[in-house]
């Protein structure tokens, strides 16, 4: 997308969009390089999800990651991301205690994290805790249905909401979070029915993933559309990429070259000073760039 095109997406534009449209484009990241990508490529929200304790750290679940972790990726998302509404997922236990506790965390987020706004898991019981961080000034987006928090108490990650008073249960979630002010709502793991009678419900929008296609707008993990986890294909996923193959292709041409003495080449090899030729560069020159750091020298000049 050419840059001017670009606009900074705020809380009141993404709410707007409930009714304006286009539907919003949200995805997750947890460092500054693909942050930057998502960016640039326009999505509307970059959500750094707790999610990161499975797809970054290898874990089986989201239960250990931590305020100062998520914060962590944060800071790292924020330093590259421009123009999409940056959200922190708040961790397990980190919000669950106590108002105060959620709001003291919620706070710690926005300090520590370089956040825009946070999210939060559950529907009615802790509708009291984002009312409280919403008073405190920070926007909350919350997350229903499949709440990957409490998969042990769901026996296993599965759809949520498919029985009538199961259903029922996440369409009063919802309507709590929006009472509480959340200007938001994720729909997870709900059968596609369900997802468009909670759209129609609140005057929020959701953002739906596992969720069907009348939700607000959609959400998904980078590594799961971009390819990244290759023996993993959860039915809701579409795979826009197959970057895994990819890593795997290139990085098995770099062994090969390395292997046969074929990279590096001249081109990549650094010249004495005074025996500079075309294309040769010092190793002199300052460590440059416009955006992200260089961490070595970039050109010959
Ligand atoms: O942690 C996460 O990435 C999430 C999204 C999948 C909604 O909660």
């Amino acid at each position: 997308m050419p840059e001017q095109e670009h606009k900074k997406v705020t809380v009141p534009g993404l709410r707007a969009r409930k009714s304006s449209g286009p539907k919003i484009a949200a995805v997750t990241a947890y460092d500054a390089t693909v942050g930057r990508l998502l960016d640039e490529a326009g999505v509307d929200v970059i959500l750094v999800g707790d999610s990161l304790g499975m797809v970054v750290q290898g874990l089986s679940n989201t239960l250990p990651v931590t305020v100062d972790e998520v914060c962590y990726h944060g800071r790292a998302v924020a330093r590259a991301v421009r123009w999409a509404h940056l959200v922190g997922d708040m961790p397990f236990m980190s919000f669950q205690v106590s108002v105060e506790q959620a709001v003291a965390n919620a706070g710690q987020m926005l300090k520590h994290g370089g956040f825009e706004s946070v999210k939060l898991e559950g529907g009615i019981d802790f509708a009291e805790h984002v009312r409280a961080i919403v008073r405190a000034g920070i926007p909350v987006m919350g997350h229903v249905g499949l709440t990957p928090q409490s998969v042990h108490a769901m026996g296993g990650f599965r759809v949520q909401g498919k029985g009538e008073d199961s259903a029922a249960r996440v369409v009063a979630d919802a309507k709590a979070l929006e009472q509480a002010g959340a200007y938001s709502i994720v729909v997870e793991g709900v059968p596609a029915d369900l997802a468009r009678r909670i759209t129609d419900a609140v005057e929020v929008p959701t953002i739906g993933i596992g969720a069907g296609a009348d939700c607000d707008g959609q959400i998904l993990v980078c590594y799961d559309y971009l390819g990244m986890v290759r023996d993993l294909k959860p039915k809701f996923v579409k795979r826009f990429a197959e970057v895994g193959d990819a890593i795997v292709q290139a990085t098995r041409s770099y062994v090969d070259e390395v292997r046969s003495g074929a990279f590096p080449a001249p081109a990549h090899c650094f010249g004495m000073v005074g025996k500079k030729a075309m294309g040769e560069p010092t190793g002199t020159e300052p460590v440059v760039g416009d955006g992200p750091a260089a961490y070595g020298p970039t050109s010959e000049e």
